[in-house]
């Protein structure tokens, strides 16, 4: 970081330096393009100097919608090379070339704080992406859920958690010996220790092809994809997202048949993820039925989705008080931990912000606000990094990190 600056106006600096025009890319490099829950994050940052710049975010994300109400995990507005698989390799079939999947749909609740930063200026650019928010809301419904209304990942890049131990039963059930030779590009960006291995880039680019190679045809893809895993973040921010679009059309006036509906549903498929055994909201495989068995970051979103636990609350006291910069993708107690490898120990300062916000919502605010403190400890002393080492606070990953940025002017450095 530099001295000379204040943590605040670096935050601004890194987004000022990472939009692109009416989209901003997570960090220069090793992601080039606009990612769906990035720009939704980065969104909160922008409304904390220039509210017209967060809706525009927000407004840029879902002019990618595709025809159906999906809206891709990634944007390729302008071509990279520098970035592996691109649009050729993904062959969306939207207005812009994207990728075929989602990502955790944060974009409605994010759209909802910026109104509240500015209701006057807000209500019509609310007014207008509300139908689209609604229309991807359907697409999730009719498209992922499982049997007990838990929302489902069909790619672990979907869940937007790449390598997390959550996926590994299923993706070793997978088949990619017929691959091929290709070029990873975020190894050559980034220390290859910090990211996915081989094994499992063979796996996400395996399902990349059986998507495209489908048309991204949800129907024939129920069929043919192996990999469909009910999810905590999917279904906790698929909840939260449907109880946000449902406060704004009862303040703003707007149609929302049925959301109430699937609110319920979507309750009770999240509360389905509650695995007694582990003591843990935990991923579960829609084939085969069988848990992860993985305590993650995601598991603590319960309270951002409305839903209380007591036991997760004495889970997250006990994260607060033991480890040195939480909270960690993967529980530090369970084999797999790894503090430096992405989404298998490390911690992510935009995970712990929504957490926070669930934690305050919920009336948990001691515990919110430590979490709160001991992200913006983690942000000021080791820079914005795109994820941290959960033992030493080193940063990992990329730098310059919209979402960090974002973080820490939304919640972590706010006085
Ligand atoms: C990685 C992360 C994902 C994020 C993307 C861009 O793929 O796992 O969650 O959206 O990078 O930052």
């Amino acid at each position: 970081m530099n001295y000379y600056t204040t943590p605040s106006e670096s935050a601004r600096n890194i987004l000022i330096a990472n939009d692109r025009g009416g989209y901003t890319i997570p960090t220069s490099g090793l992601y080039p393009y606009q990612w769906n829950w990035d720009s939704a994050v980065a969104a909160l940052g922008f409304a904390e100097f220039d509210i017209n710049r967060a809706w525009v975010e927000l407004e840029t994300l879902f002019s990618g919608q595709w025809a159906d109400g999906m809206v891709p995990h990634i944007l390729f507005h302008k071509p990279d090379p520098g970035y592996f698989p691109g649009p050729d390799v993904w062959g969306g079939t939207g207005p812009i070339p994207s990728s075929g999947i989602i990502q955790p749909p944060l974009a409605a609740t994010m759209a909802r704080r910026v109104l509240d930063m500015d209701p006057v200026s807000g209500k019509e650019r609310m007014r207008a992406l509300f139908p689209k928010m609604l229309a991807w809301h359907r697409w999730i419904k009719a498209w992922r859920l499982d049997d007990h209304g838990a929302v489902c990942t069909t790619h672990p890049w979907e869940a937007g958690r790449d390598n997390a131990p959550d996926w590994d039963n299923t993706m070793a059930a997978i088949d990619a010996s017929d691959v091929g030779e290709y070029q990873r590009r975020d190894t050559s960006h980034v220390n290859s220790a910090d990211r996915p291995t081989k094994y499992d880039y063979d796996r996400y680019i395996k399902l990349v092809n059986i998507g495209r190679e489908a048309g991204w045809d949800q129907a024939k893809l129920l069929e043919l994809n192996p990999f469909r895993v009910a999810d905590p973040t999917m279904s906790f921010t698929t909840l939260r997202a449907a109880r946000d679009l449902l406060a704004v059309s009862n303040d703003l006036g707007l149609e929302a048949d049925g959301l109430s509906a699937d609110i319920d549903r979507l309750e009770a498929g999240a509360r389905s993820l509650w695995n007694e055994g582990l003591g843990a909201f935990d991923a579960r495989d829609a084939h085969t039925g069988e848990w992860a068995e993985s305590v993650s970051n995601a598991s603590y979103l319960c309270w951002y989705a409305g839903i209380e636990s007591a036991r997760m609350l004495e889970r997250v006291k006990t994260v607060l008080t033991t480890v040195p910069h939480p909270i960690p993708s993967y529980d530090p107690h369970m084999p797999k931990f790894d503090e430096r490898r992405y989404w298998r120990g490390p911690t992510w300062a935009f995970m712990n912000m929504l957490t926070g916000f669930g934690l305050a919502e919920m009336g948990h605010g001691v515990e919110a606000e430590a979490l709160r403190l001991k992200t913006a400890r983690l942000i000021a002393g080791h820079g914005f990094a795109e994820y941290f080492d959960p033992l030493t606070g080193g940063p990992a990953g990329g730098n310059s990190f919209t979402w960090t940025a974002a973080v820490w002017l939304h919640w972590a450095g706010r006085n």
